[in-house]
This record gives structure tokens, sequence and C-alpha cells, in this order.
């Protein structure tokens, strides 16, 4: 069966695994804060808006709209206007609602994505909806819900995650994909770099790789190793 691949508008990402994220797959991408979660996110469903003319849906849990808003246009990107033109809709929840929405079936977040059709989901982050499950198993439990839902809505997903949350392991197991963001300091300057920890189904670039945040979005270059020199 051929995998079909779709490309993720992270600059040189594609290249490390094969030529994007499986269609259809669920993707978690995990880090500190200002690690550039949320710009990843956001890269994903503009690239797929803009080049691939798929639908997406953003989930926010800590911004407002228009925070939302203002750090896609420091990368350069319209949302508002890709919002107007009904290609991307910026849905801004609380993790109570998402929770019960795992717990209890779509709801309106189902009705909107098969409304629009949507192809692409991003939840910014995961972990706030994952923090309220009060112990590991109903995290498991409510991951596998989770997992079913989206499968059912049949788009590929970005999940952020906070790392150094424990409930969010259960996404980052169960998911199709896990690449991990972080800073280190080389000589006191810090520097950003990721790494692909797994990708279903992919030979993908197993090295821990830096990465800029340039005027256009996130560029990742394959020769550039981590190395605090
Ligand atoms: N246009 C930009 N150019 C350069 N760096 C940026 C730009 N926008 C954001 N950043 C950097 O990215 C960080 C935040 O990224 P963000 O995606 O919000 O992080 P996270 O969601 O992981 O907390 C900022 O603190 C800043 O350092
Ligand atoms: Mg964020």
């Amino acid at each position: 069966m051929e995998i079909k691949r779709i490309p993720t508008g992270i600059h040189g990402f594609d290249e490390l695994c094969d030529g994007g994220f499986v269609k259809g797959s669920i993707n978690a991408v995990s880090g500190d804060i200002g690690t550039a979660k949320t710009l990843f996110a956001l890269r994903f469903l503009v690239d797929g808006a803009e080049k691939c003319r798929e639908k997406g849906i953003m989930v926010t849990f800590e911004e407002q709209k228009e925070q939302v808003c203002l750090s896609a246009s420091s990368l350069g990107l319209d949302l508002a206007n890709l919002e107007k033109s009904g290609m991307i809709a910026v849905l801004p929840a609380s993790p109570e609602q998402i929770k019960h929405m795992i717990t209890e079936g779509g709801g309106q977040f189902e009705t909107l994505a098969g409304q629009m059709k949507a192809q692409r989901l991003a939840f910014d982050s995961a972990s706030s909806f994952m923090q309220l499950f009060a112990d590991i198993a109903q995290a498991k439990k409510a991951a596998g819900d989770f997992f079913r839902l989206i499968r059912k809505l049949g788009c590929t997903a970005v999940l952020t995650l906070e790392s150094d949350d424990p409930n969010s392991r259960a996404i980052a197991k169960m998911a199709d994909s896990l690449t991990c963001l972080y800073h280190f300091r080389d000589r006191g300057i810090r520097k950003r770099a990721l790494e692909i920890i797994k990708m279903r189904g992919t030979e993908h670039n197993p090295n821990s790789l830096q990465f800029e945040i340039t005027k256009t979005g996130i560029s990742v270059d394959p020769k550039k190793f981590a190395i605090i020199e």
C-alpha cells in the first residue's frame, strides 16, 4: 500500500522524513515553554491552506484569537485573511470543553470539522486538557478516545505537548510521530534544535538538528547538528 504524505510547511523538515507527515496521521510535537510549538502548528495549518488547499482548524487553549493571529503575522502568515476566506478556523476553547468532548463524544468541534471539511487539525496544546485527568490510567483512556475521534474525522493532526506533563506521555506514545523541540546553550548563546523521535512507516533522520525562526517560518538545517562546541 502506498503511503501518501503531506508537506508540513516547516522548511527542511520534509526532507528529514521521506516527504512529510503521513496523510491522516496524528503527530505529537513536544517541547518546553518557548520552543516554538505554537509556531510549528500555525505553519502546518497555513501551509496546508495556502499550498495544498486543505482546510484546517486550530484549537487553542492558552491564547486568544488575536494573540494567535499576532504570532502568525510575525512569521508573515496572514491568518486573519485565511479565516475570512474560510480556509482556517481558530477555535479558542477551554480545557474543560475538550475534556467533555472527549468523554462525551465529538459535539460542536466534530460538527465544525465536518461542515468545513477540514483536512488538518492542530490542538495547542493538547496538554492543557490532558492535565485535567486525575491519573495516568484516566489520561490513557482519554488519549484513546481522543485519537478515535480524530481518526474518525480523517484529518492529519498536530498535537502540541508540554514536555513536563506526565499525562501527555499517553499522547506521545500513541501518536504516529513524535518530534521534540528544545533549547540548548552554546557558550551562552541560546539555540534551538529539533529531533524526530519516531515516525511510523518512515525512515526518518534520527539526529538532533538546529533550527531557526525566520521571517517566513521555521527552518531546519539537516547538516547543522545540535553540538555544544
Ligand atoms: N517572528 C519571529 N522571529 C523570531 N523568533 C520568534 C518569532 N516569533 C516567535 N519567536 C520566538 O519563538 C518563541 C515563542 O514561540 P511559541 O511557538 O509561542 O512557543 P511555545 O508555543 O513552544 O511556547 C518566542 O518566545 C520567540 O523567542
Ligand atoms: Mg504555545
